[in-house]
């Protein structure tokens, strides 16, 4: 593997700020916010759940975010290229590498179950489209989703589309098309929850969904809701695997990495409660369970679309939005892949997206069949695939990505170029290094302290 060969003029370049906002926020907002944060939210005892997730896009995700955009910045390679190219600048040893190898693994076996998922929602486009939400309550949301659910063929069609989609575009590689598209689709994604928020506060039960996410609950706080939130936290930031690091390698040097962060998180973080709070409203006035599950924004918005006048229209809008923020997500988890592949070994763009391509789609079919025929076959820790995947990636590979990349830059990296890529007042700078030296790696430290029982 040569290490120097990528010399930034031959990659893309973002063509200004605003571009490398869109695209990595449009990393960042994607099933996480609109699937995953619900349920995990319902899952993990409502208020509990979020208010450590708060804390941990607060104090970790940021200073980690900003931290990975750095390192990918400064060394313009592809993640593993990265870490090998700033340890060899700190004297350290190469081996660094294995951080960024082991984000191109995450982000695959992330994409294994992210496409599958994407595919539902592409599924519900057409259902919007057909009417199937019509007058639908909560009893009948379910059932459509079961039975849905049960149809192994039909998964993989819609899985086998999405993921067709997101490859082509990889293989056109950066700037082609995405970056418009993002100027139009991000605030209306915006807008449309926005609406759903109103619509769900007129038809739900708006006060208990606020309750069941707001009230402080303490007790409810347990070691396994602190490692979802933390996890998740990571998982909805898009950190700890090097799809930051990548985009951030494409980024020009004026940029302050601080503030585009800043505008990041704070956008992530707002759609994901918004989307909470619909999504309860809508679970507490039909009498569903908030712990139901990965299935549980599909059982619920069809009740919505289902009263709302234009329903139909708003609900094919709405999935249609949230099938592109899957994709601006999806893209960059393959980037990472796709930039080693084809920095590292002799393989054109179009070959690397087609090693990938095909990897992943064996991936996601067997995820596929892991919500019906497969679903009982259980692989570790009474985990069938989709369980698996989800908890390894999201508990354990972004965190310790995350900690990594932190121990990395707190302590092996040359102060002065840290500080210097950065570009923060004294303040700040002591508060960020504070925060990757000590906070991040304690914090996830003792987290896989509890996970792997060496507490206790
Ligand atoms: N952040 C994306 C989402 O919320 C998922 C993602 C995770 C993308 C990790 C890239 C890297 O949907």
């Amino acid at each position: 593997m040569s290490q120097s060969a990528t010399p930034a003029a031959h990659r893309g370049a973002w063509r200004n700020r605003w571009t490398f906002v869109l695209a990595t926020a449009g990393s960042a907002i994607g099933l996480g916010n609109i699937w995953k944060f619900p349920y995990m939210t319902g899952a993990n005892g409502g208020s509990a759940f979020v208010l450590v997730y708060l804390l941990c896009i607060a104090l970790l995700g940021i200073p980690l975010m900003m931290c990975e955009i750095m390192l990918g910045r400064r060394a313009q390679r592809n993640p593993a290229d990265a870490m090998a190219y700033l340890a060899r600048e700190a004297n350290a040893s190469r081996q660094w590498r294995w951080v960024g190898l082991m984000g191109v693994l995450t982000g695959i076996l992330i994409l294994g179950f992210y496409s599958v998922i994407a595919g539902w929602v592409l599924d519900h486009i057409v259902r919007a489209a057909n009417g199937a939400f019509h007058g639908i309550d909560g009893a009948g949301a379910k059932l459509q989703f079961e039975i849905f659910l049960a149809k192994p063929l039909e998964l993989i069609f819609w899985h086998t589309l999405f993921l067709a989609v997101t490859m082509t575009v990889v293989s056109r590689g950066l700037n082609a098309g995405l970056e418009k598209a993002s100027n139009i689709m991000m605030p209306s994604l915006f807008a449309i929850v926005l609406l759903m928020v109103g619509y769900s506060m007129a038809v739900g039960n708006f006060a208990e969904s606020a309750r069941f996410m707001f009230s402080p609950n303490f007790v409810l706080i347990t070691p396994s809701v602190v490692l979802s939130a933390l996890g998740h936290a990571f998982f909805t930031l898009s950190i700890g695997m090097g799809s930051v690091m990548v985009y951030g390698s494409y980024l020009g040097r004026h940029i302050s990495i601080a503030r585009t962060t800043l505008y990041i998180a704070l956008t992530d973080t707002t759609i994901g409660l918004l989307v909470g709070l619909a999504i309860f409203s809508l679970v507490f006035a039909n009498g569903l369970a908030p712990a139901a599950g990965p299935g549980l924004i599909f059982q619920t918005l069809p009740i919505a679309f289902g009263v709302m006048p234009a329903g139909d229209i708003m609900g094919m809008l709405f999935f249609i939005l949230v099938a592109f923020a899957a994709w601006t997500s999806a893209i960059s988890l393959v980037e990472p892949a796709i930039a080693w592949i084809t920095e590292n070994f002799s393989f054109t763009r179009k070959q690397a997206t087609w090693v990938i391509g095909v990897t992943n789609w064996l991936l996601g079919a067997a995820v596929a069949l892991s919500f019906n025929l497969w679903a009982d076959i259980k692989l570790i820790a009474g985990l069938n695939l989709f369980d698996l995947l989800d908890k390894l990636t999201t508990n354990i590979l972004l965190p310790a990505g995350g900690l990594a990349m932190a121990l990395f830059a707190g302590y092996v990296m040359k102060t002065t170029h840290v500080a210097e890529e950065l570009g923060l007042g004294p303040r700040t700078y002591a508060l960020w290094r504070f925060a990757i030296r000590y906070v991040s790696p304690l914090a996830i430290l003792s987290i896989f302290a509890y996970l792997f029982g060496w507490l206790s």
